[in-house]
């Protein structure tokens, strides 16, 4: 299977950049990866026009877990996958930080994007603190924890993004050492809460990814992609890291 490549464009890219860059990829997908590309929300729609017939597909950065209601600014799982998104970031360490979003809330979204159809793309990591103090599994344990009896029916897939906080827009990456030790306890963890629902699980890692070391990130075993932050936000810059992903 290829590998999963997810570009967070974040709130760094205008409209007109975000569908620019689109259209500028979608002319020539990369081959070696499944591209995703996660604009703002007010992005979607161009970016959704922009790669229409082309192999790129399209996420966005978060959404609500209501399908409908009283509840202003918030944007419908539903209306995501009507727009043509296949996947939603949920969890990102930077809503839980700036946005107040806690493990209870984000459990929710899961299910609801499940429900609407889309693949959420669950993150998770720990602090530089918390790895200080030799606490990611305790954290990793407790932010999968929202597992636990989630179903997965039909072509439904659920990737998890390990993210440490410490590697996010640092230029630090987390060692392959690191990450290998992670994705196993992400994996067995999973297993342990969803049984054989867990079995297409994708783990993708994320923090300070960039050309010199993804083809590492992806020889480790259990490695299905990365997620991209810095390193995806133009499309000279994506088509780099994918280039540079297919020479492992
Ligand atoms: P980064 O961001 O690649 O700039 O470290 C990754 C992310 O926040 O998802």
């Amino acid at each position: 299977m290829k590998p999963l490549v997810v570009a967070n464009w974040k709130m760094q890219l205008g409209d007109e950049d975000a569908v620019a860059t689109a259209r500028e990829l979608a002319g020539a997908p990369p081959e070696h990866a499944e591209v995703v590309l996660c604009p703002s929300f007010t992005a979607l729609a161009g970016v959704a026009a922009a790669i229409t017939n082309s192999s790129v597909l399209l996420g966005a950065q978060d959404c609500a877990w209501q399908e409908r209601g009283a509840f202003t600014g918030g944007v419908s799982p539903a209306d995501l996958r009507a727009l043509g998104c296949r996947y939603v970031i949920v969890g990102h360490s930077e809503r839980r930080q700036h946005f107040g979003e806690t493990d209870a809330m984000i459990g929710v979204k899961v299910r609801a994007a499940l429900g609407a159809g889309l693949q959420p793309i669950l993150c998770v990591g720990e602090t530089l603190e918390e790895r200080t103090l030799r606490q990611r599994e305790a954290v990793l344990t407790r932010q999968l924890d929202i597992l636990r009896g989630v179903e997965i029916i039909g072509t439904a897939r659920l990737c998890i993004a390990y993210e440490p906080i410490w590697a996010i827009g640092t230029g630090h990456a987390a060692t392959p050492e690191d990450v290998a030790q992670a994705h196993a306890f992400i994996a067995d963890s999973v297993r342990e809460h969803m049984g054989a629902a867990a079995e297409h699980l994708r783990i993708l890692y994320g923090g300070s990814v960039d050309p010199t070391n993804i083809a590492a990130f992806l020889t480790v075993p259990r490695v299905d992609g990365v997620l991209v932050g810095t390193a995806s936000q133009t499309a000279a810059r994506l088509r780099n890291l994918v280039a540079a992903a297919g020479r492992e």
